[in-house]
């Protein structure tokens, strides 16, 4: 399980600091399926679910398009699309040798975003994994439009067996294309919405595809799920959730993640997600921010510093790097560097944490450090358990349903109008 280190934020609490009795509540709501949108609360179980239903298929499928293809295209957006892209970064920032390329389309509307990508796939062999619970997204549908052409151009009356369907298990326009063409197919449980299906088919099999152990995942996921459901202010949902909630009650608004490894940017817009589709509705809700150190030190560093003091910094810290490198040692010392030659640079890098740590507390923003043991399958499992568990908690004690997303319809509605679709007012 990952450690929550609340001492960078105590100076900065209300009253008697995080209300532990408002996350029991919450988590009481949370397991008893009592609260607002708890029709959506099947994410709870899906480690569990998904190990003893579709797992094996989703690496059978992954292994087949591993073994004749150069490349996975997956289309997808949003909840559909983020959890695989920050797993995906985050454990295979590069691929491995004989690891499928994982370009991910569907996810905007830019022509030149997709000829990009047409460029760099070429004329490789390439599967496409067409990811969308409702089947009617207008951008992945556009994407999934235009491979299947690309598809059938290139292997035929076979361009079927190119295609792996993630949808609905019953309903949707691509469930029915599916069931027509007889594609594979992987569902996205109804009790699951798209941004806490990361570990159903929806992340897994891009996951799979790209040469991670997603056995390995899953059990991991299944024991961080039993974990975090013993309750206890010792548990690190209740913690975090408390936590934010008490310093968002006391003006701090914005939260910023961020984190010392450049391969979490996508877990970072995975989050984004997650906390603020949850969140962000009556009105209420933290805004969910991201910043990748030390890089943005050098550009965001001045107003996180100095700025508005409406932010509260979490930073997700990996306890064991998987490289070590020293810094060399040079006889001449010209850039005056000798002061720490010979010292690893997960070091460097960890005085550097500890440095701004303490320099943004002084300058007013709390901080909030996620203690993860390593970036590998476990870590990613218990990040993305330990995030669901504790948005939902923290969700619950704002008040809010963190299940639904009803300000999404909005825009769809006057671009559909706009777009001339039959039907649209
Ligand atoms: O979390 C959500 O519900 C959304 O982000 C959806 O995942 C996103 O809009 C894509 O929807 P769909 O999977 O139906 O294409």
């Amino acid at each position: 399980m990952l450690k929550v280190d609340l001492s960078g934020a105590s100076a900065f609490f209300t009253g008697a600091g995080p209300d532990y009795a408002h996350a029991a509540l919450a988590h009481e709501t949370l397991l008893s399926g009592s609260g607002l949108g708890s029709d959506f609360t099947g994410w709870l179980g899906l480690p569990r679910r998904i190990r003893d239903t579709e797992l094996d298929r989703i690496v059978a499928a992954a292994e087949k398009i591993r073994a004749r293809s150069r490349a996975l295209v997956v289309v997808g957006i949003g909840g559909s699309y983020l959890g695989a892209r920050g797993a995906i970064e985050l454990l295979r920032p590069v691929p491995g040798e004989g690891d499928p390329k994982v370009f991910f389309v569907g996810n905007g509307l830019s022509a030149d975003y997709l000829c990009d990508v047409l460029r760099q796939l070429g004329d490789a062999d390439f599967d496409v994994n067409v990811i969308s619970k409702s089947g009617t997204t207008l951008e992945p549908a556009v994407s999934f439009r235009i491979f299947r052409e690309l598809l059938a151009k290139k292997y035929g009356d076979m361009a079927g067996e190119h295609i792996f369907a993630t949808t609905d298990a019953r309903r949707g326009a691509l469930k029915s294309l599916a069931d027509a063409e007889g594609w594979e197919s992987f569902v996205v449980p109804d009790d699951v919405g798209g941004r806490f299906s990361v570990l159903s088919a929806v992340g897994l099999l891009p996951m799979a595809v790209a040469g991670i152990d997603v056995r390995r995942v899953v059990d991991a996921a299944v024991a961080e799920m039993d974990a975090l459901r013993v309750p206890g202010s010792d548990n690190p949902a209740w913690q975090y959730a408390a936590a934010r909630q008490n310093l968002y009650g006391k003006g701090f608004s914005v939260e910023i993640l961020g984190c010392y490894e450049p391969s979490f940017r996508f877990m970072a817009e995975w989050w984004k997600q997650l906390y603020g589709e949850s969140e962000g509705k009556d009105g209420k809700g933290i805004f969910p921010a991201s910043v990748e150190y030390t890089a943005d030190l050098h550009s965001m560093g001045q107003y996180v510093q100095e700025g508005p003091r409406m932010l509260m910094e979490s930073i997700v810290r990996f306890d064991s790097s998987l490289c070590s490198y020293a810094v060399p040692f040079d006889a001449a010392d010209g850039d005056g560097l000798n002061y720490i030659a010979g010292r690893d640079l997960a070091e460097v890098c960890a005085v550097a944490a500890d440095a701004v740590k303490e320099a943004h507390i002084s300058g007013g923003v709390p901080n909030i450090v996620i203690r993860c043991a390593r970036r590998d399958e476990e870590g990613f499992a218990a990040l993305v358990c330990f995030f669901e568990f504790a948005c939902a908690l923290s969700g619950y004690m704002s008040g809010v349903n963190p299940f639904n997303q009803p300000g999404v319809e909005a825009y769809k509605k006057n671009m559909f109008r706009m777009l001339g679709k039959p039907g649209a007012v």
